[in-house]
This record gives structure tokens, C-alpha cells and sequence, in this order.
């Protein structure tokens, strides 16, 4: 296979990815001035996310049709020379607002959790989304409570009656992870309000959201250093939030983290995450053509009663849903698709030949059984209370599944040889969509 046609293969129709290099979290998600805005952390030089990281921007009026306009945050002051980290955007009459990390590592022998790193909050602002203002240090290190280290990052930043309010991620000098919240009346001073955390959950929080659903509010975290179980907080960080302080993770695939919503025009409450994760022993191949990881798909968060989250795509994907086939035994599908299928008991659907999502006995498996096209990825598991209906979304090179009603999910990336994939159900009848891709135009680099 040469360069060029795997470059066609894997490359994403249906997710957000970077023209080249590096992207982690997604970042400042708004509506602004009739656009959907997605920032990202980008690392455009250095395809495995090593150096400062920066913040790349797309934009778009319907979720199909992007445009990327580029690198809009670079670090280029004192205060986030080591890397404009992760952060937020609120929208205020004719202005956006962002918040973000600057991080500053000192040079020098420093263990950078308990001294040597600075953390600061900086605000900027933009009125058309990609041209940033002066930046503005809005926190700093001697800003938090004398408990925190080091690590106090990703401000999230949202707006209640005439108060602003703001959430960062933390760990302690003793190696908890916690919430720090702070208000303002002017976005720019700001003053603590208080921390929450809860006992054995993990040495550092990140990425923190504070949001209402349905009239419910919900905090959601990214916390590291939680025990990793057979099903659950199966990778090496999760990311989640608390229903009465019991933990529940929004995904249980192998690339998910450090997910950040935010509400769209009409009320909805939407989730992205990256499809991605940190320090993990899988890889992706793409890194060897020039770019790696993607966002997920929009997710529209709704309540069930007892509080659980529900997560589906964003019905605006529905719009790219073309033929519809009907899967019987066997098929050769052409990649992107759309899977949809009621459940009446176990099943199985094994991808060519190998990668097997199943459900036996309440229990839903993804397993690529040592197959080449995992790159590393096993097996992760979720265990369900019922499962009436799956829905699977499959790009050049990712899977996300939908389970009972959008209650489970799980996503993970797959690299498989070809676009036409070989698929074969039992216990079950799918319908399967062909999808048409979002179209996307790359300005600015
Ligand atoms: C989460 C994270 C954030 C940080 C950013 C740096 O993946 O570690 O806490 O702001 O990535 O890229």
C-alpha cells in the first residue's frame, strides 16, 4: 500500500482532525456570531504532541460544513511560553472570550508538580473567532488555595444570572485531584469560591465542565491515577461525571478523554471529546503519514430520571445519511456508514474477519483479537443493565457505539487495510446507511 491511498483510507469524513500533526483536547466550544466554533490543542510540528502546544480553530454554521482557519494561539508571552494548554470560550454581546492555561516550565532541576511549573489562567478575546486580542493573566500559581501543587489547569467558563463563574482542574500537594470554582463580575477579576472533590478518585483532575442538563446541573472530570478494572476506568485516564458522587464514565472505548460541552443555539447540551487518550500502550499508523487523533462526533447529552446522562450524535449527522441497506450474513460495506439495530438478545458483529463487538449475557465486548488493525487496542467491556438498541457509527478508522438509547458508549480507532470492510452479523438485524462525508476546507495552513 503506498503513502498516498492509505492517506485516502484512514483520513476522517465524519470527525474533526488536524490537517497535519499533533491534536488533543477540544477546546473553547461555542456558538458565536452564527457559527459553531471548535478549538483543539494542536501541535501542528510535532506529531506526537511533545512541545508547546498551541490552539488550532475550526468553524462551522451546521456541524457538516467546516472550515479551518489555522493556528489562532500560539505561546508567545512569558506566562504560556511552555504551551497555550487547554481552556474555554464564552460568548458576551459582540465578543468571544477565551480562557486558557499558559503553562511555564522553569529551567532548572524541578520535579514541576510541587515547584518549577506556573499555571496560569490568561484571558483573550476575538470578534470574528480566529483574530485573538492582547492576552491577558487573569490567575496565577499564588491564586490558589495553598493545597494545590503545581497542577491547577483548563479553565471552563460559564455564565449564571449577572455572575460569571469558572472551574479548574487540580491536583493537591498530597496527590488528590479537585475542582477549584471561582466567580467574577467582569471576566477578568476573580475571586475563589470553593473546592469539591471526593475521596479516592485519582492524584490530578483535568479538563473539568460544570453544566446543566435538562435543569440538572452535572461536573464532569478527567480525573489520572484511578485503578484500572476489567469494566471500568479500563485505560489509563478516564473521564466522567458524578451522579450523587458515585463516578460515571462517559465512554468505555479505548480513545476517549477530556471531553468539554457546551450548549447550541436551540438549548441543546453538547458533548465532544477527543478520541484520543494519553500515555497509552496502542498506536495510530496515521502518525507515519503526518498527522494524529481526531475529536468525536457531537454528542447531544439528555437526562434519564435517576439523573444518568444519555449521549447520542447530533441528529444534524443524520442529514449525511445516504442508501440504506439491509445486513444480511455476510456483506462488503464501504466505509463511512451508519449502523442502527434493535436488540432482541446476544449477538455478534465480527469486522473483517476478527475485530468482534458482541453482547453475551449483559455484557457488551469490543475484542479485535489480536488483529493487526487494532495497533495495540485489546478488549474493553461494558457491562449493561439492558440493551435495546445499538448504534454504530463507522468512519475510515474509527467506531463509535451507541448502546441502549445513547446509555453506553464506546469508541475506539480501528486502521483497517481497505475502505470496503467485510461485515458479518448474528442475533441480530441491522440496517446500514451509507454515509456521505462533511466537507471540509483547510485556509490558513
Ligand atoms: C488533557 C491535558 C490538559 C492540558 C492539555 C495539554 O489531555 O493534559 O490537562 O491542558 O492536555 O495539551
Amino acid at each position: 500500500m503506498d503513502k498516498k491511498s492509505q492517506n485516502i483510507k484512514w483520513r476522517q469524513k465524519l470527525h474533526i482532525e488536524p490537517p497535519v500533526g499533533w491534536l488533543n483536547d477540544p477546546n473553547g466550544l461555542c456558538w458565536f456570531q452564527g457559527k459553531y466554533h471548535v478549538y483543539f490543542q494542536y501541535a501542528p510540528d510535532d506529531i506526537n504532541g511533545g512541545v508547546k502546544k498551541s490552539w488550532g480553530h475550526y468553524q462551522s454554521p451546521d456541524m457538516i460544513n467546516w472550515e479551518f482557519t489555522g493556528t489562532v494561539l500560539v505561546p508567545d508571552i512569558p506566562e504560556d511560553r511552555d504551551g497555550v494548554y487547554s481552556g474555554s470560550a464564552i460568548a458576551r454581546d459582540d465578543m468571544l472570550h477565551l480562557f486558557y492555561t499558559g503553562n511555564v516550565k522553569e529551567k532548572g532541576n524541578y520535579d514541576y508538580v510541587l515547584n518549577g511549573r506556573g499555571a496560569n489562567v490568561i484571558h483573550v478575546t476575538t470578534n470574528d473567532g480566529h483574530h485573538m486580542s492582547e492576552k491577558k493573566v487573569v490567575l496565577r500559581n499564588s491564586d490558589y488555595p495553598d493545597y494545590c501543587s503545581c497542577h491547577v489547569r483548563d479553565p471552563k467558563v460559564w455564565q449564571e444570572n449577572e455572575m460569571y463563574y469558572m472551574i479548574l482542574g487540580a491536583r493537591t500537594r498530597d496527590d488528590k485531584g479537585c475542582v477549584l470554582f471561582y466567580q467574577s463580575q467582569d471576566l477578568d477579576k476573580w475571586e475563589y469560591v470553593r473546592t469539591y472533590d471526593v475521596p479516592d478518585m485519582g492524584y490530578m483532575w483535568e479538563c473539568p465542565d460544570c453544566f446543566m442538563v435538562d435543569g440538572h446541573r452535572y461536573i464532569g472530570i478527567s480525573p489520572q491515577g484511578l485503578p484500572r478494572e476489567t469494566e471500568r476506568n479500563q485505560n489509563i485516564f478516564s473521564s466522567g461525571y458524578f451522579l450523587n458522587r458515585d463516578f460515571k464514565e462517559f465512554d468505555y472505548g479505548f480513545d476517549f478523554y477530556a471531553p468539554q460541552t457546551f450548549e447550541a443555539p436551540d438549548g441543546r447540551r453538547i458533548l465532544i471529546g477527543w478520541m484520543g487518550i494519553g500515555d497509552s500502550a496502542y498506536t495510530n499508523p496515521t502518525t507515519a503519514l503526518g498527522w494524529q487523533h481526531c475529536l468525536t462526533i457531537p454528542r447531544k447529552l439528555s437526562r434519564l430520571e435517576d439523573g444518568t446522562l444519555l449521549q447520542n450524535p447530533m441528529r444534524e449527522y443524520d442529514s449525511l445519511r445516504g442508501e440504506k441497506i439491509t445486513l444480511k450474513g455476510e456483506q462488503k460495506v464501504s466505509l463511512p456508514f451508519d449502523l442502527t439495530a434493535q436488540i432482541n438478545g446476544d449477538f455478534e458483529i465480527v469486522i473483517n474477519n476478527g475485530l468482534t463487538l458482541s453482547l453475551r449475557e449483559n455484557m457488551f465486548c469490543i475484542d479485535f483479537n489480536n488483529q493487526p488493525m487494532g495497533y495495540g487496542r485489546t478488549i474493553r467491556r461494558v457491562r449493561t443493565e439492558q440493551c435495546r438498541d445499538i448504534r454504530m457509527i463507522a468512519d475510515m478508522s474509527s467506531i463509535e457505539v451507541y448502546l441502549d438509547g445513547g446509555r453506553y458508549v464506546m469508541s475506539t480507532r480501528f486502521y483497517p487495510d481497505e475502505e470496503n470492510i467485510r461485515i458479518k452479523a448474528d442475533g441480530i438485524n441491522a440496517e446500514i446507511y451509507k454515509m456521505k462525508g462533511m466537507v471540509i476546507s483547510i485556509n490558513g495552513e
